[in-house]
Order: structure tokens, then C-alpha cells, then sequence
């Protein structure tokens, strides 16, 4: 049993394998957040809490007269409301009936249940495994009758609990939700670093930690996406937290949307964590008797750093939150045409690239944007599903198949959420557009968004996407969306429930993408948004895969990379090698650095193959069989940071679980001349194993000093402990890889 319910003590403890989460209810009724952290044995830890009275935290009226020192103001609660006395950040605000916005949340009942929620209609955490479980927790206002049923999922081997909450208007008067987030957790005593991931288009998800300050910090989204500028993932850590050892608590919202997560370490030193949906552009109205259910956070709690917090996290993102054949089936190594030909392609011209790129031993031909409609640069055409049969020079149907005669399967871009003023479908249909009345709406990279809050227009894009995809025997998909949005409106919503149109916005994406999901579950989905702007495990539960940048320069990507793996796997990290000099950057990398980079995601090339040379054909050749051969290891084993990027000299390991081999991978951002040695110490190797060290040697691969090429042996304990050196550089962004095999 994970869920142990006390009804003596009135508490309710979540364990995991080395985890405890436990609540309280208290003698008013309010459900107290007593613990989480490293496992404990299960007994009452709200004798932690003690009552002061701190001067200007008011006191229920049930304790006022007699208890100063009681409130809810300082406080852990499990799931905090606005106005009724806690004045800190809070999870819940309801605007009542009478204009009031007061919500006292008191404890009405519990029930523990095998297996692990789901939510309709809602990505979110799945499984099958026998030891999950589900404690559904009923808090009420005495006042009104609103109901708050919390949900909690408990996955015991990942160390994940999951939370969610249902808001039902259990009175007789209308409420409107004004904020419903996913969670909120109070902390008491600890002081924390909050570690985030920042960004822009094109240098996405970048490390920042900083000590969290009295006051509140925040990330969030206010885009209409998750977004490049802000990952919907935080780590609250001990400030001495390393990669392998101290206390860090991950938490990562299962949403694709606006977001906000907020920290604030209050008058006390306590720590309040709030995330969910943002509420700058929510307010859901909610009639007697319906409901509201917000979507999921993940939490994990890792005693031992940041490396194994992000290895539960890509466990749990793998096998949990992507689903269909593709978690567990090997994906194709792709060439995608977008670097290659941009919009200047002719049906042709795609039919020599993909056979050139079948002899380089590529699996997968992407075509990119620019196949359909009018659309030979970003200006039109978008909405216009239907295939330029002038430009392909044929059907799409006979290039599919034209294509899949080279032994390359097919895959097709596609932007379903946008649409250009120069299209048939706006023209057609211009309250489809999202725009306020009276107002000339923003335009980015010249283009609209469709109103996917409207079924019709869903509906539209599930005909277009179902056809398109019967009709070109389509393998695969790219998933894009190329804009924030603004001026939301939707003309299908009256004014009071125009608060409601971000929200159902996404709940309109996901029924897109779920019924593809059920109509074509062979069809590969890769996520994309300018690159990574929806880089989330929303997304994720729908397309196992996502771009991860639009910046394809390998030494931009270790950066880019580094972020993104603290909150996802190399399994969902669109990676591919592109031309030099690179087009966002004009830096000349070598081509084995492109692709030792590219291997820490599902590998592909982004590139025109006419304009390789042969050496450089050799060499990808070498580099699509080196990818085939460790691929389970890079793609499915353990993933450990070794030194970040910020060192010079970035390193990454995948380890097999079994401890039986693992592979490093060394990339320098600049060389020095007599530098001083990069040593690294070897994680998840057997201790008392013997392996042995070797430089993988590869067409294309530089000889380093000769020193270097002596295999090394050593025990898994003295490769953990003494480590390993890392050859020197001996150009700029030299790359190395060394395989360690167990004797
Ligand atoms: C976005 C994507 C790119 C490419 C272009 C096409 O920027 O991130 O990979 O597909 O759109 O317009």
C-alpha cells in the first residue's frame, strides 16, 4: 500500500519507494500539508507545527476568541484559497455569487482507489503498474457549497506523485473561477534554490538557479503556448544540491497552455509553490452543479541531486506520459528538407534528395512547409490543407509513393492551428481567425491562429489532417505552430466566457491530436513549435517527440540541450545535423560534432545531401550505423550530466541499467593551447565490474594525442571514484566519444 489513511491521527501519507508525502486534517477541518521529503516511517508529523500568534495573521472565527496564534495566513495548507485569511500566494480564487471572493476550503472526505486517475479529455501521467494508486480528497466550503475533490497519484518506483483538482459548484448560485490551480505545497522549514529554465525562439530553455528571496518569483506564460521564454518545469533544490547528491523537488506541469508557477518564501521563511493554469486570461463561470478539472503537475523528490530527479523524470516521461508504439519502437533516422530547400523545392527536386539520402542509410523523408495551398514564402496559404499539386508536379499521392520507391518512408509538416489572411480558408471563414471586434489583430510572421476553441474548426482540421494522412500513407508528422497569441476572442463564446478561451483553446488541441492518435495510432507525431516553444509533457503525451530548437548549431544546441535534459529524455529531443556554416549562427562545427550532439536526441539530418561531399557522405554513413548500433543506450539508457556546457568542455553519459556498458560524449566549446586535463567520474557502472575505456574511431573522427588511443581498465568503483580523463581538444568544438565495456 502506498496511500496509508490514519483515521486516528487524520492523516493521509503518500509513500513511494524513497518518498513521503503526508496531509493532515486539523480540528477545524482545514487539510494541513504536514511533510514531503526523503521516506519516513509513516508516523504524524504535524507535531512539527506549532501556533504563534505573528501579529496581523487573523485567526478563524472558531479559534479567534480563544487561539491567537492560529491561522491560516503562516499556515501549511494542501491547497490554499484566496480571502478568508492567507494572505501569501494561493492556489484557489472564486468569485462568489454576490461579487465576494472569499473560499474557505474545509475537509469533507477521503477514498483511496487502485491504479492511477485519468483525466477526460487531458494529457496526462498513465500506467499500468499494479502497486499504483489513487487518493481522491473532498474539501468543501461550508458557505457556498464549493467543492474541491484533489487528486493525487502515487507511480512508487519513479518517486512521482501527480495532482490534480476537480472544482464543482456544489450551491445553488453561479461562481466563476478566477484562478484553479493544479497544486499548491507548503514547505516550512527549508530554504531553497529555484531552478528554472528561460528562453527565446532559438536558445531555448537556458539554467538559471538563484536563491528564492522573501517575495514571490515566478515563471509563466501568458502566450497562448508553454512557450520558449519559460519551460513549464521548476526544481526547488537544498542550496547545496549537486548533480548527485542533496535534496531537490521537481515539478512539471502536464500542460501546453498558459501557465503560472510561483515561489514565495514568506514573512516566516516558509516556502509556497503554486502552479497551474495562468489566471490573467482565465475565468470560468461555473453553474450550479458543474465542474472544473484542472490539469496535472508531476512532483518528484530526489535525495540524491539533480541527476536523479531528471532520471525519474525521462522514466516517467518515456514510458508514462507518451503513449502508442513509438514509446518502446525504434524511430527513423530522418533528413528533413526545411535547411535544405526552405520553400524552393519542386516535386523532383524532393524525389533526388530522398534518394541520395536512402543510400546515406536515412529512414524517413520530411518534407517541410511549403506543399501545400499558396505558400512559397511565410506570407499565405496557411489553413489551406490541400496539397500544390503545380509545385509537387504531381499528387501528393504519387510523391508519397514516388518517395516511399527510394525506400524512405513519408512524413509531412503541417501548422493546423494557423492560418494566413492570404487563404482560401480565412477568406472563407474569417470569424474562424482569433481577433477582437473593433480591433486590427497582431500579426506574427504575418499570420493568425485559428480559434481551435470552436468544434467546427476542429473538425475541419480532423478531416484535413485524417485525409492528408490516408491519402500519403503518412508515417509521420510535424506538429508546428509558429506564434504566440494575442488579442484572444472567440466569436463562438459570449461575453461572460471569453475568460474561458485559452483554455478551451488547448482542450480543442487535444481532441485534434487524440483523435489522430486513435485513428492512426502508427503515426509518429514530432511536436514543434518555432522549434521548442511548446516543449512540454502535454505535448508530449500526443507527439513523443519535439523539435527542440530552431537553432541547429551544434554548440548552441549543448546549451540548449543541457536545459532541456534536467526536465525531459534524449527520446524526446528533436536533434538533427545540419549544413555549416550553420544557418542561425554561421559557425563551421565539424561534422562529427553535429552528430555526436544530434545523438543525445532522435537523429536526423536537416540538410540538402546534393551538397555534401563524398568524404562527408562516408562519413554520415558511418555516423547512421554508429547511431544504429548504440541506440537503445543513447535513447533508452541512463542519462548523466557530467560537466555542463558553462565548463567549456560539456560531457554526457548514457549507462545501460544493467550496468554493462556506457557511452560518454565529450564536446569542447573552444580548444587551448597546453590546457589543463577534463576529468570526469563515471556514473552507473557496476562497482566491483571490471571495464575497459575506448575511443570510438569512426570515419571522420580526429586521431587525438597518441597517449589517448591506450584503452584504459578499470573498475566500475575506481571509474566512479578516481574517473577518467577526457582527451583534449585539438580544434574548436572537438567532439569525443569513449565506449565502456564491462570485461
Ligand atoms: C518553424 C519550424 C521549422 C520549420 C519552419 C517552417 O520555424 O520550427 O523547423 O518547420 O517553421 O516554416
Amino acid at each position: 500500500m502506498s496511500i496509508i489513511i490514519d483515521h486516528t491521527a487524520h492523516t493521509f501519507t503518500l509513500h513511494t519507494a524513497h518518498t513521503t508525502y503526508q496531509m493532515k486534517v486539523d480540528e477545524l477541518g482545514v487539510l494541513l500539508h504536514t511533510y514531503y521529503g526523503p521516506r519516513t516511517d509513516g508516523g504524524d508529523l504535524s507535531q512539527l507545527i506549532y501556533h504563534f500568534d505573528r501579529g496581523f495573521s487573523g485567526n478563524p472565527y472558531g479559534k479567534g476568541k480563544t487561539e491567537k496564534g492560529y491561522s491560516l495566513d503562516v499556515l501549511p495548507q494542501e491547497y490554499s484559497c484566496f480571502g478568508a485569511g492567507d494572505y501569501r500566494i494561493t492556489a484557489l480564487r472564486v468569485r462568489q455569487a454576490d461579487g465576494s471572493r472569499a473560499c474557505d476550503l474545509r475537509f469533507a472526505d477521503a477514498a483511496v482507489s487502485r491504479g492511477k486517475y485519468a483525466l477526460p479529455g487531458l494529457p496526462a501521467v498513465h500506467t499500468d503498474a499494479p502497486d499504483a494508486e489513487t487518493l481522491t480528497i473532498t474539501l468543501r466550503d461550508p458557505a457556498t457549497g464549493l467543492e474541491v475533490v484533489l487528486l493525487y497519484g502515487v507511480l512508487p518506483e519513479l518517486d512521482v506523485i501527480t495532482r490534480a483538482a476537480v472544482i464543482t459548484n456544489g450551491g445553488t448560485a453561479p461562481v466563476v473561477l478566477e484562478k484553479a490551480a493544479s497544486l499548491s505545497l507548503d514547505w516550512q522549514y527549508d530554504t531553497f534554490d529555484w531552478v528554472t529554465f528561460h528562453g527565446r525562439h532559438t536558445m531555448e530553455r537556458n539554467f538559471q538557479r538563484m536563491p528564492l528571496q522573501h517575495g514571490v518569483q515566478s515563471i509563466g506564460s501568458v502566450r497562448g503556448t508553454s512557450s520558449h521564454h519559460y519551460n513549464p518545469f521548476a526544481i526547488l533544490c537544498d542550496p547545496a544540491a549537486t548533480e548527485t547528491s542533496g535534496l531537490c523537488y521537481g515539478v512539471s506541469f502536464v500542460y501546453s497552455g498558459e501557465f503560472l508557477m510561483e515561489a514565495e518564501k514568506d514573512q516566516i521563511g516558509q516556502t509556497r509553490l503554486v502552479c497551474g493554469i495562468h489566471p490573467d486570461d482565465f475565468a470560468w463561470p461555473l453553474e450550479p452543479g458543474e465542474s472544473f478539472t484542472t490539469p496535472e503537475t508531476v512532483l518528484t523528490c530526489s535525495g540524491e541531486g539533480f541527476g536523479l530527479l531528471s532520471r525519474h523524470l525521462h522514466t516517467l516521461t518515456r514510458e508514462h506520459i507518451c503513449r502508442g508504439p513509438w514509446v518502446h519502437k525504434r524511430r527513423p533516422v530522418l533528413l528533413n528538407n526545411w535547411e535544405g530547400t526552405y520553400f524552393g523545392f519542386a516535386g523532383d527536386k524532393l524525389v533526388a534528395m530522398a534518394k541520395q539520402a536512402a543510400d546515406l542509410g536515412v529512414e524517413l523523408f520530411v518534407l517541410d512547409d511549403g506543399w501545400f495551398g499558396k505558400r512559397d514564402d511565410d506570407n499565405s496559404g496557411l489553413g489551406d490543407w490541400f496539397p500544390n499539386e503545380k509545385k509537387l508536379g504531381c499528387s501528393l499521392g504519387e510523391l508519397a509513393r514516388r518517395i516511399r520507391q527510394t525506400g524512405l518512408a513519408f512524413g509531412l509538416w503541417f501548422e493546423p492551428e494557423a492560418v494566413s489572411e492570404d487563404s482560401d480558408l480565412y477568406r472563407a471563414h474569417p470569424d474562424w481567425a482569433v481577433q477582437i471586434p473593433g480591433r486590427r489583430p497582431n500579426l506574427s510572421r504575418n499570420q493568425l491562429v485559428l480559434d481551435l476553441s470552436r468544434t467546427e474548426v476542429q473538425d475541419y482540421l480532423i478531416e484535413r489532417l485524417c485525409a492528408l494522412t490516408q491519402e500519403a500513407g503518412l508515417t509521420y508528422i510535424k506538429w508546428d505552430m509558429n506564434r504566440s497569441i494575442c488579442d484572444k476572442y472567440s466569436a463562438a463564446l459570449d461575453a461572460a466566457h471569453q475568460g474561458q478561451f485559452s483554455h478551451k483553446f488547448l482542450l480543442g488541441l487535444y481532441r485534434v491530436l487524440e483523435t489522430l492518435h486513435q485513428r492512426f495510432p502508427d503515426l509518429l507525431i514530432e511536436g514543434c513549435s518555432g522549434g521548442g516553444g511548446r516543449f512540454d509533457l502535454g505535448m508530449l503525451y500526443y507527439t513523443p517527440q519535439i523539435w527542440c530548437s530552431d537553432n541547429s548549431d551544434a554548440v548552441a544546441r549543448l546549451d540548449i540541450q543541457y536545459g532541456t535534459s534536467f526536465g525531459y529524455p534524449c527520446s524526446a529531443m528533436g536533434a538533427h545535423v545540419s549544413a555549416v556554416p550553420n544557418h542561425q549562427t554561421g559557425r563551421v562545427t565539424p561534422l562529427e560534432t553535429r552528430a555526436c550532439v544530434a545523438m543525445a536526441g532522435t537523429f536526423g539530418y536537416e540538410l540538402d545531401p546534393d551538397k555534401l561531399t563524398e568524404t562527408d557522405k562516408s562519413e554520415i554513413r558511418a555516423q547512421i550505423a554508429r547511431f544504429h548500433q548504440y541506440y537503445d543506450l543513447l535513447q533508452y539508457g541512463d542519462y548523466y550530466r557530467l560537466r555542463a556546457p558553462v565548463t567549456g568542455c560539456s560531457v554526457w553519459e548514457v549507462a545501460a541499467p544493467d550496468g554493462s556498458e556506457a557511452l560518454v560524449t565529450a564536446v569542447y566549446k573552444t580548444v587551448e593551447a597546453n590546457a589543463g586535463l577534463v576529468r570526469v567520474q563515471i556514473q552507473g557502472l557496476t562497482p566491483d565490474a571490471r571495464y575497459t575505456v575506448t575511443l570510438l574511431q569512426h570515419e571522420g573522427t580526429d586521431q587525438p594525442h597518441p597517449e589517448f588511443l591506450r584503452p584504459v581498465t578499470l573498475t566500475g568503483r575506481e571509474l566512479a571514484l578516481a574517473g577518467m580523463v577526457v582527451p583534449p581538444a585539438r580544434r574548436d568544438y572537438q567532439a569525443w566519444q569513449l565506449h565502456i565495456t564491462r570485461c
